[in-house]
């Protein structure tokens, strides 16, 4: 038998070893400054409490480039506009690893030949089948805006009374969902509600998972999981004629590659997690028309002046036939959809270093940067920057009509980055928001319970959309006598 002391000094030793490993670092000749934080979370509780405020702060005391830790993670913030386009070329920042940290520890499976895969998938939401796939959605949400003033007994043109974000998933998540995998079947547990529901308790783990903490520690999540991954198999889903191009890519491939029924789930949940961000989207256009008054009565008048226009090209009784080009044409539209974003995005786009790699700073100074770290730029930060936007934390829905912006004298060239430079729906999401709005906008009344307010919740920064920090009560209602609209594709 060994002593206690023993076991003590060699659990001390194990312990000390594993903090020299992941969590102590010596600061490198040419490497940026590490911005100091406690000794086992680093930086992750300052980050975790207001991310952009954080970072802010340690650009302004450290310049636009610094080293900061979560937890075990090492990362180097790049917190400057026009660094986006150099960053996005280094062949030695990856995606791949980041992509598979979500894959692994989020929604535990792993794709094989995952670059392929994604790269041809992402082709099935751009160009004609992004037509194909705003034509499905379209129709979806026509059906799901009927449902949701139905469906709880009273007359289509009363006052229904919901909150916004039950309201919201009714309406846009449904569509959504079922434009990706067709309309759900009676008994399904896979139905667009209940998976909703259950991603909202998902979600609240997310950043926990996809650092590495066992989803066995968070009990909620694990019960949400068990609902998401009650899918029908593949088979089943392929078979529905109503299926997105997507998801018939995207299963035939893993089924060719020898991937299991739990890989093709794992995925489904992956590919429905980020079409969920044009879900949060549309629970913040809502809120936003509710607070600007003025901004709405704009909207409308641009809504009414182009279904006026296209009512003389279109039949006397039929729908309204509204093209894509018609509703890129629209520019207070655009606008209020980019300020929203802008206001509620809390994204990192965030690579792994391939290599020790030398990144030119804006100054023209060179900083190294340390293969095995995490670099990233962190798009809230810049979304929030006065000196490139005017007053940031205020939503001003014209903030984009006709604007440019700039930084130290020189244009920003992409001054919203809530997509990262890689994301494939980019297009497809943006178009489904503004057919969602200007759908809404031109169809129903509606309003927020008096007094009645919420704020993009902070504490999730790292998603990519946030969340509200509380439901409001919404109340809406269909307007008589308005024509229907028709997205058609000519
Ligand atoms: C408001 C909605 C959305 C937001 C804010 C968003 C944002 C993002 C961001 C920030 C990334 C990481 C990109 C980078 O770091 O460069 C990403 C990746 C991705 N997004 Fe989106 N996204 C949205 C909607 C969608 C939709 C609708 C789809 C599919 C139809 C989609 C498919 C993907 C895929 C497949 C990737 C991984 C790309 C890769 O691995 O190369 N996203 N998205």
């Amino acid at each position: 038998m060994f002593p206690v002391t023993f076991y003590l000094g060699a659990a001390t030793i194990a312990l000390v070893a594993v903090y020299l490993k992941f969590f102590y670092r010596r600061r490198r000749k040419d490497e940026p400054v590490s911005v100091p934080g406690h000794f086992i979370w680093g930086n992750g509780a300052a980050f975790a409490e207001n991310a952009v405020e954080f970072i802010h702060n340690a650009t302004a005391k450290f310049g636009s480039v610094f080293n900061i830790r979560l937890l075990h993670q090492h990362l180097t913030i790049i917190n400057d506009p026009h660094s986006y386009e150099q960053f996005c070329k280094q062949s030695n920042f990856d995606f791949d690893p980041i992509q598979k940290q979500v894959n692994n520890n989020v929604f535990s499976f792993q794709l094989f030949d995952a670059r392929q895969m994604i790269k041809e998938a992402g082709k099935k939401v751009k160009g004609k089948y992004m037509v194909a796939n705003m034509q499905s959605f379209s129709k979806h949400l026509d059906a799901t805006f009927e449902e949701s003033v139905t469906e709880g007994g009273q007359g289509i043109n009363e006052w229904c009374e919901d909150g916004l974000r039950s309201m919201a998933s009714k309406t846009m998540f449904r569509a959504i969902f079922r434009s990706i995998f067709g309309r759900e079947r009676p008994g399904d547990v896979f139905e667009p509600i209940k998976v909703y529901k259950s991603f909202d308790t998902f979600h609240k783990y997310f950043n926990f998972l996809w650092l590495g903490l066992p989803i066995k520690l968070f009990p909620s999540a694990c019960r949400a999981l068990e609902v998401l991954i009650q899918q029908p198999n593949s088979c089943d889903i392929m078979s529905r004629d109503d299926v997105s191009e997507y998801i018939k890519f995207s299963t035939n491939f893993m089924l060719e590659h020898g991937q299991s029924e739990t890989d093709i789930i794992g995925h489904n949940l992956v590919f429905l997690h980020v079409n969920y961000n044009t879900f949060r989207v549309s629970f913040w256009l809502i809120y936003f028309l509710t607070q600007y008054e003025e901004a709405r009565k704009e909207l409308l008048a641009e809504i009414t002046e182009l279904v006026k226009e296209k009512a003389e090209y279109s039949e006397t009784d039929g729908p309204v036939e509204i093209t894509l080009e018609d509703v890129e044409r629209m520019q207070v539209l655009d606008s209020f959809v980019k300020e929203t974003i802008r206001y509620t995005s809390g994204v990192f786009m965030v690579r792994s270093v391939t290599k020790d790699t030398y990144f030119e700073k804006e100054s023209g100074e060179e900083v190294l940067i340390r293969a095995g770290d995490r670099v990233a730029i962190y798009p809230p930060a810049i979304h929030k920057d006065p000196e490139i936007f005017e007053n940031p934390l205020q939503f001003k829905a014209d903030r984009f009509i006709d604007a440019t912006f700039t930084k130290n004298g020189r244009e920003v060239k992409n001054p919203l980055m809530a997509f990262g430079s890689l994301c494939p729906g980019k297009k497809l999401a943006i178009t489904q928001a503004k057919w969602y709005l200007l759908n809404l906008v031109y169809k129903f009344d509606f309003k927020i319970e008096d007094g009645q307010t919420c704020e993009p919740d902070v504490h999730y920064h790292g998603h990519e959309i946030l969340p509200p920090t509380n439901d409001v009560k919404i109340l809406y209602k269909r307007k008589e006598n308005v024509r229907p609209l028709e997205l058609v594709n000519v």
